[in-house]
């Protein structure tokens, strides 16, 4: 392969490397991804007996729980003639395709074909996932070989008081590729607060922005997709300081992605709906129908989430013109970002090790959140 980057910005081609926007099977971003384990779902919301089409890193499965309450993940159609495994039932742990009744265990072996004089079930197997429940949410292994070592958060067991999920539509990436500076805009509606510069330092984890008191701020970034925030704080409970959240940012296309959340406050971005009225508020505020001013007053939860989606989908989709963009010296997280995904991509495309990224330990949160100089919510 070739690996030459051609520097020239008119006709800059990109490195394979530079690919952290796709993630559909045999893209880079998308092998990287799938080498991590991935919350898919909320655990609350899948009851026993019941199943459910999902669509991650642009490919579909079959999630169900079976009748005794263990999820499983299977493909998403049926080996006989194809038809969407998830409007089937489930019986047992095992689940029967809605079309003419072929039935799949958990391990994705088919065990039933009724019309068959002599059934040849133990030819068709389709695949399964591993999936572990854990903090609330569904994780599943959606790549090749055996699972990594299933990441434990701890501190978090303790604390957790709502998991979550909401959809954003535009890429993965602008959600992670956040930054500090768009605080007193996106969340302080326009406060005139300014935000101090800070120095980003790589870690065990991902990356970090210390601000010029030395301390670390409350939004930290963890590779490959994730996000923790120490103190979540607009001044309103329940977001009054107090409360954490740890997000994984989960492609379900190129062109948009799951927000996964687990809460220290109770919270949901779920509730009455909230994410959809968010969405469809973005998507009249984009087509000029409304204003974000219009909301300023009304729904704390609402107005959080329409403003961070506000500035990532209002950067088109999929946003990857990245040679057009002008970066300032705030720009310094979303930069090191970038260029920890560069790196790893690169070292798994030329075959070299990866770097194991752990949290051994809970972020400090800040005593204080008045004591900075930045107020943060969402994300
Ligand atoms: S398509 Fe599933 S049993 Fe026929
Ligand atoms: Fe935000």
């Amino acid at each position: 392969m070739d690996t030459s980057i051609n520097m020239d910005p008119k006709c800059r081609e990109k490195a394979p490397w530079e690919d952290v926007f796709h993630t559909g099977p045999g893209t880079t971003a998308g092998r990287y991804l799938r080498t991590f384990w991935h919350p898919v779902w909320v655990a609350s919301l899948l009851k026993p007996g019941r199943s459910k089409p999902l669509k991650i890193m642009n490919e579909e499965f079959t999630l169900f729980r079976g009748e005794g309450g263990k999820a499983h993940l299977l493909d998403f159609r049926c080996r006989h003639r194809g038809t969407q495994l998830s409007t089937g039932w489930v019986e047992g742990d095992e689940i029967r395709c809605f079309y003419h009744g072929w039935k799949y265990g958990a391990d994705g072996q088919c065990t039933e074909q009724p019309n068959e004089p002599k059934p040849f079930c133990e030819r068709i197997k389709i695949r399964s996932y591993p999936v572990r429940e854990y903090l609330g949410l569904i994780f599943a292994y959606i790549g090749e070989g055996e699972p990594p070592e299933f990441p434990l958060y701890p501190d978090w067991e303790k604390k957790v008081q709502a998991s979550d999920y909401y959809m954003r539509e535009c890429n993965y990436f602008q959600h992670m590729n956040n930054d500090l500076a768009h605080v007193p805009w996106v969340h302080g509606l326009r406060s005139g607060e300014t935000v101090p510069l800070v120095s980003m330092e790589e870690t065990e984890f991902g990356c970090q922005a210390v601000l010029p008191n030395g301390r670390v701020h409350i939004a930290l970034f963890l590779m490959p997709n994730m996000a923790e925030i120490t103190s979540v704080n607009v001044g309103r409970p329940p977001y009054d300081g107090r409360g954490g959240a740890l997000f994984w940012r989960v492609p379900i296309d190129d062109a948009s992605h799951y927000n996964f959340s687990v809460l220290s406050y109770p919270g949901s971005w779920t509730a009455d709906g909230a994410a959809e009225k968010a969405n469809h508020y973005v998507r009249e505020i984009l087509a000029g129908n409304l204003h974000i001013e219009d909301l300023r007053d009304g729904d704390m939860n609402i107005l959080v989430n329409v403003a961070d989606a506000l500035a990532q989908c209002g950067q088109g989709a999929i946003y990857e013109d990245w040679d057009t963009e002008n970066l300032s010296r705030h720009d310094g997280q979303v930069v090191m970002q970038r260029a920890m995904w560069f790196r790893e991509l690169r070292a798994m495309l030329e075959g070299k090790p990866l770097k194991k990224w752990v949290r051994s330990k809970p972020p400090e949160a800040p005593p204080e959140q008045a004591a900075l100089a930045v107020k943060e919510v969402g994300e």
